[in-house]
This record gives C-alpha cells, sequence and structure tokens, in this order.
C-alpha cells in the first residue's frame, strides 16, 4: 500500500490528477474484451476525440491480460513474474509534457524515492524501422544519457519497443526500463545487458514509457496524431519485488496473503515442490482476476469475456483440486484475503464482496462436479484404450469439456499404466484454435466521423 500511494503522491507532487482505477471490463470499447493497459480509458483523448479532463493524470490500473494483443495466460503461475491481473500504475501527458519529463521522473522515482540500484537498471530506446518508416529515437537516448550510462541504453526493436494498444489505435515508440535482480555475484560475473528483453526471469521489465505520437489506422497506415503525449505503465507487483528484492512477485507482499491462506487451507506448504507451488500460484493469481472482473460486472459465463472469466476460475480450481487435494469450493475463502490486500485503494472489493464470493461459491461447485464427472469419463476412455494408448480425441474431449489438461491426464494414465496420443491431442488443439481465431475476431474498423461540429446536449435527468 505505501508503495502504491508514493507512486500516487509523487506524481500529484508534480502536478497530475489522481483518478480511481477504471472497471477491468470496456463496455463501449469493441476493440477490447478487457483492460489491458493503463492508457484504454484514455484512448479517445489520445486520438483526439474527447478533451483531457486533466493535462496530467496518473493512477493505478487493474489490468487483465489473457486474450488478444497481449497475452500471458499460459505463463502464469509457471514462472514467477507474469500474471493475468496486475496493476499498471500509470502518468499520462495529453498534449502536455513530453519525452524529457517523462524520463527525468521516472529515474527520480526509481532511484531517488524507491531508492533502486542505478546500478542494477538498464533503458532501452526504439531502435528505428524500415517498414513503418520510422527512425531511432536519437532523442529519447541522449536525454537518458544524463542519467545512465551508454552501455547501459539499449536499442530495441519494433516489437519492443514500439508501443501499440492493439491493431488500431494511438501508439508510439516506448522506452523501457529493466531492471537486473541477480544477485551481486551473477551480476558482476555477466553483465545484464545481455539479457535485456531475452526471458530471463530475474531480469525484468518494470517500466515502460510510451511517447505517443500515431494513430494505427485498420489499413496498417500510421498517422500523427493531433498532439503529442506520455503513456507510461509501470508493473506493480513487479516493482514491490524489485523494492522488497525477492525472485518471485508472489514472494512479495502482494501474494503472500493468498499463499499463508491456501497453506491454511489446504495443509500443503510453499516452497517445498515445484507442482505443488505452481498451483499456489495460479489460485494467487487467478483469484484477482476473478474476483474483480465480477466487482466490475463481468460474471462467468458461457461466452466471450465471461468465458474467459470462467476459464480462468476453473483453471485455478484444477490445479486446486490435483495438486492441492481440494474437493471442497476454497477460492471463496480468498475473496475476505483480497479485501483485506487491496479493499483500500480498490472499494469495490468492499461494496460488491458478497456477490462476488457468492459467484464465486457456486462456479466452484459447479465445476468440482465436472471434474469429478470428468475423472469416470477418463475411466471409460482407458477401459476403451488400444494398447494402452488413450485416443487424443477423448483426452482433447476431457481438456475441452471437463477442464481437464494435458498432463494431468497423462498424469491418470500412467498411474494406470497407460499413455495418452500427444500428437493426437495437439491435432485436435490445432483444429480448436482455429475454430476460435475465427469466432473471435473483433471489429476493428477505424471510427467515422459522420456530422462534423454537431453535437447534442443530454437532458434526460433533467
Ligand atoms: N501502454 C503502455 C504499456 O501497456 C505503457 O506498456
Amino acid at each position: 500500500s505505501e508503495i502504491r500511494s508514493t507512486f500516487l503522491d509523487f506524481f500529484q507532487s508534480k502536478g497530475h490528477a489522481i483518478v480511481p482505477s477504471a472497471p477491468l471490463v470496456m463496455k463501449d470499447d469493441p476493440t477490447l474484451m478487457f483492460t489491458n493497459a493503463g492508457m484504454n480509458p484514455f484512448k479517445d483523448v489520445f486520438i483526439g476525440a474527447r478533451p483531457a479532463t486533466h493535462a496530467r493524470i496518473a493512477d493505478t490500473q487493474k489490468c487483465l491480460r489473457v486474450s488478444g494483443k497481449h497475452n500471458d495466460l499460459e505463463e502464469v503461475g509457471i514462472d514467477t513474474y507474469h500474471h493475468t491481473l496486475f496493476e499498471m500504475l500509470g502518468n499520462w501527458s495529453f498534449g502536455d509534457y513530453f519525452k524529457q519529463e517523462a524520463i527525468d521522473w521516472a529515474w527520480e522515482l526509481l532511484t531517488e524515492v524507491y531508492g533502486l540500484n542505478p546500478e542494477q537498471l538498464y533503458v532501452t530506446v526504439f531502435g528505428g524501422d524500415a517498414g513503418d518508416g520510422l527512425a531511432a529515437d536519437d532523442e529519447a537516448r541522449g536525454m537518458w544519457g544524463k542519467h545512465v550510462a551508454a552501455d547501459r541504453i539499449l536499442d530495441g526493436s519494433k516489437k519492443d519497443n514500439f508501443w501499440e494498444m492493439g491493431e488500431t489505435g494511438p501508439c508510439g515508440p516506448c522506452s523501457e526500463i529493466h531492471m537486473d535482480l541477480r544477485p551481486a555475484a551473477e551480476r558482476s560475473a555477466q553483465p545484464g545487458a545481455a539479457l535485456v528483453n531475452a526471458d530471463h526471469p530475474q531480469v525484468i521489465e518494470i517500466w515502460n514509457l510510451v511517447f505517443m505520437q500515431f494513430q494505427r489506422k485498420a489499413d496498417g497506415s500510421l498517422v500523427p496524431l493531433p498532439a503529442q503525449h506520455v503513456d507510461t505503465g509501470m508493473g506493480f507487483e513487479r516493482l514491490v519485488r524489485a523494492i522488497e528484492g525477492k525472485s518471485s512477485n508472489y514472494d512479495t507482499d502482494v501474494f503472500k496473503p493468498y499463499l499463508d491462506k491456501l497453506s491454511q487451507l489446504s495443509g500443503r506448504i510453499y516452497g517445498q515442490e515445484e507442482r505443488i507451488d505452481i498451483a499456489f500460484r495460479v489460485i494467487a493469481d487467478h483469484i484477482r482476476a476473478v474476483a474483480f472482473a465480477i466487482a466490475d460486472g463481468q460474471l462467468p459465463a458461457s461466452g466471450g469475456a465471461g468465458y474467459v472469466i470462467r476459464r480462468i476460475l476453473r483453471r485455478a480450481v484444477r490445479y486446486g483440486y490435483s495438486d492441492l487435494g481440494f474437493r471442497d469450493p476454497f477460492m471463496t475463502h480468498l475473496v475476505p484475503v483480497m479485501q483485506e490486500a487491496m479493499g483500500e485503494a480498490f472499494p469495490e472489493l468492499h461494496q460488491q464482496g458478497a456477490l462476488v464470493a457468492q459467484v464465486i461459491a457456486e462456479e466452484e461447485s459447479a465445476f468440482l462436479r465436472t471434474l469429478e464427472s470428468g475423472l469416470k469419463r477418463l475411466d471409460a476412455a482407458m477401459g476403451e484404450a488400444k494398447d494402452g494408448v488413450v485416443s487424443g480425441a477423448r483426452a482433447f474431449e476431457l481438456y475441452d469439456t471437463f477442464g481437464f489438461p494435458l498432463d494431468l491426464t497423462a498424469l491418470i494414465c500412467r498411474e494406470n499404466g497407460m499413455s495418452v496420443d500427444d500428437a493426437g491431442f495437439g491435432e485436435e488443439m490445432a483444429q480448436q484454435k482455429a475454430r476460435s481465431r475465427a469466432a473471435s475476431a473483433q471489429k476493428v474498423g477505424d471510427w467515422v466521423e459522420l456530422a462534423q461540429g454537431q453535437s447534442d446536449r443530454f437532458i434526460g435527468y433533467t
């Protein structure tokens, strides 16, 4: 809580208005299923369709990255630094300050206020892209030079250093701050520069400063925005880890309360066995996504955004069932933990608490029954297996309809002296992915101005 409020206080002292997080579900943006970046609520301001309420704003925004362009779901829980739901701390300038202040303030906050060791920080700048006709961002490189030695300022590709909200929308070159959290001995043996943006679990991006200058149109072209803006996003959970000096996000104050509660509920201990640890992490992560989504009005459902929430919840229940031995609803008992941990910053957790707990309990009960039926189904599949191999189609049915991941099916088969046709499963999966890609393709056409200069005044309330 202190780390969060220090961020907000810092930017307030630099003239920013502090606003509450927008909901996770953006009902009025057909290009997005969930809020996936702090800038989403300000998209219309960037493209000039709506004036800003303030020239400078800062907040912490609930973000969910499980579908669409920014998709981390497969990583979550397996590693120690990806999440479905995360908080993005951000500061914005709407046509006000630009690169210089964004860079100077980010550096001041990290090194002087939070006291991070500058020797562990690296920054990246956009290296240019011929396809888009964009030059390298030498301006940002020069500005970083005031704070950071030249060998810690690294060129980045379009993939890492040109930030886009989605297929269309506002975008621009960006400059990221990465931190090398390896122990000192490892750091001196091998400099961290080569590990930046290389999926190293201890050398991680913590803050992204985007210099919004363009709008990507549906035909792929870039059009300059009416004004230049700043959009920054810092991963709160990673920042806490950097400040607390932990090697995993889950070892920080952010996640510890959930792990403790899970330990108490399951009788298992975190940190002794990888399989158990993954289950702990999956559940600690997923409860936050599911509870916020429900508090914001997105109930689990059989299609669209509701189905994404249902799948996240089921993934957690399944890990709890197969690895922590839960047979009764357990996720719902984590709701009070979350209220305690985050309720002050996000009052909706208290306002909607009863609904959240009830919906989760019902979903869990229903899915636990499904899991039991899946086990019966698997028994039958093993009974009909040829040469001790359960077919890919059967394994896929268990995955798709009963939420059994392949490794769970394989594990149970092994325990019964059998195996699964992995390749057959892969083929079924590929077909299903193709089907769902086609089904979830979203409409991404550009806005069209129908009537210039006309406006209406809403008088319904009077
Ligand atoms: N919009 C930028 C991001 O999400 C800050 O990384």
